[in-house]
Order: structure tokens, then sequence, then C-alpha cells
């Protein structure tokens, strides 16, 4: 496994694999990497001849007071945790100044609309950030196909709505979210949680489960589920539990047959925020 840490070196390899044929395929990271994302490398080896891992911790998408300075960074024991796996080709670990040309930046991608529901509402320029994190790297690597989790469902939809507006070849693939034994979505930011908190977690996996079970059961009634995800929530500090349509991202009050939509949660613990999620494609009779 090669590791490629500036962007003409990339220019380079992306030249020799296309003329080679290769299809590429990129998982973007921010390291720290766990089991969760290793399922997304298993899933991009099935699609491409050649995979890319990125690892950037990317600072536009980081608000004022959140954990940018603390991301835990450690490119050496993810190179060796790709390399146990066997499965990554190339790994990408620019330095900023790669990514970022100019600082502060002044070329911005952004998906308007998608970025102000959920995790937008209360991160304001997070989904911006992430939008022009994955242009870059894109144009950098330009991959066939890039391998994202759903646990980040918002992103991965606001993403895949990049790639149909600006017409992107790359394809978005999205890959169901690797959980621990008793359900919590894995994350970089578990290891942050107090032996309390951690017990306390997998009650967002017990919120979308209950949406989800509440929907197929025929409940069409938005306030009804939201408010039965909260009751799984009780006790912690909920920033939300929503439910939108996964087209836009967009409130919606009554389920219709057919409809896509996506239950998700978020709770603040002591030091970390976590999210969790569930797409649901409401039954038609
Ligand atoms: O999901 C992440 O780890 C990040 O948001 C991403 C997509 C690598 C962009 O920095």
């Amino acid at each position: 496994m090669q590791l490629i840490e500036t962007r003409p070196s990339m220019f380079d390899h992306v030249r020799s694999w296309k003329r080679s044929g290769f299809r590429v395929a990129l998982v973007p990271t921010m390291g720290a990497l766990h089991d969760g994302h290793l399922a997304l490398v298993s899933r991009a080896s099935d699609e491409a001849d050649v995979v890319v891992v990125s690892i950037f911790v990317n600072p536009t998408q980081f608000g004022p007071g959140e954990d940018f300075d603390a991301y835990p960074r450690d490119v050496s024991a993810d190179v060796d945790t790709l390399r146990r796996q066997g499965l990554a080709s190339h790994v990408f670990a620019p330095a900023p100044g790669e990514i970022y040309p100019v600082w502060p930046n002044r070329t911005w991608v952004e998906v308007k609309g998608m970025d102000t529901t959920l995790c937008g509402a209360t991160r304001e320029g997070h989904f911006r950030g992430v939008v022009t994190v994955v242009s870059r790297l894109f144009a950098v690597v330009q991959p066939d196909v890039a391998v994202f989790g759903m646990k980040d469902a918002q992103q991965f939809f606001i993403l895949n709505r990049l790639c149909e507006d600006m017409g992107f070849a790359t394809r978005m693939v999205g890959v169901e979210t690797v959980r621990e034994a008793d359900g919590l979505a894995m994350s970089s930011r578990n290891r942050y949680l107090s032996d309390e908190d951690r017990r306390r977690a997998p009650c967002l996996y017990a919120a979308v489960r209950k949406a989800r079970s509440l929907i197929l059961e025929g409940e069409r009634n938005v306030r009804v589920i939201e408010t039965a995800m909260r009751e799984e929530l009780a006790g912690t500090d909920v920033d939300y539990a929503s439910i939108v349509d996964t087209a836009l991202l967009r409130p919606v009050d009554t389920l219709r047959p057919g409809m896509e939509i996506l239950a998700a949660v978020a709770v603040y613990f002591d030091r970390a925020r976590l999210i969790d999620n569930t797409v649901v494609t409401v039954p038609v009779p």
C-alpha cells in the first residue's frame, strides 16, 4: 500500500490508472479509522480496481468551539490498520496546504437548503466545509465511485445532490452503519464518552428503531413518531429527533405511501455529540 501526500503525486497516479483503464474508488475519511471505515474500504474494493483512502482532518467543517484541535490524528496507525485489512491500495494524506493552497479559504462549494435542517441547524457552515473538501478531493482523485457511511446520512444526501447538480462522473455509494454489539453506531467520537454516557448511548439506536417500527406498523403522523423517538432518548440532552424527506431534507408532517424518509437523532453527551438515523420507505398499502 502506498502513501501519497501531494496533489501532483496524486495526479500522476490518477493519470497512469486512467491510462491503464483502472476503475478508481475513493473512501474519504478524517482518519481515526475503525471497523465502520473498514466496511467502506471493503465495499470500495468490490467496486473498483484501485482503492484510495483519503485521510484529512478538514478544518473548514469544524465550527468555533468544536473539536478540530482535539480530533484524533495518527496517520501511521491508520496506515497500519489499512495494511492489516489489505484492501486499500493507496492512502492520500495531504497536508492542509495541498487542499487549501490559499488560507483563509476563498473558494467554497455549497448545496443550499439541505444544510439548514438536522445537524445543519446547529453546525452552521459544517456542510459547506464538507462539500468544499469533498469537491476538492474529487478534483484530485477523480474517482469513478466514492463510498460514504450512512451514519452521516445528511452528508450522504447532500453530496449525492452535489454530484447530480454538478454533473460529476463519480457514483455515490452509501454503506449501512456498522454498530457495536449493543447497537451504538461506530464513530471516532465514541472514544470521548464517559463510562456512564457509553452505557446510555445505545438509546440513539433505540430511538431510530422505534421510528422505523412505528412507520412499518402504519403510523403516519410525524409528530407522534418524533415524540416516541424523544421518549426513547429521555434523560439525555437531545439536539433533534426529526423526520425529513431524503430528496431535499425538508421537515414533513404526514407520511405518504412510497415516500422515502430519514428519521434522525442527535444527542449531546458530556464530551461528544452523537448522531444516528434510519432511512425508511413508507409502505404502499
Ligand atoms: O465523514 C467524514 O469523515 C468527513 O465529513 C469527510 C466526508 C471525510 C469530509 O471531511
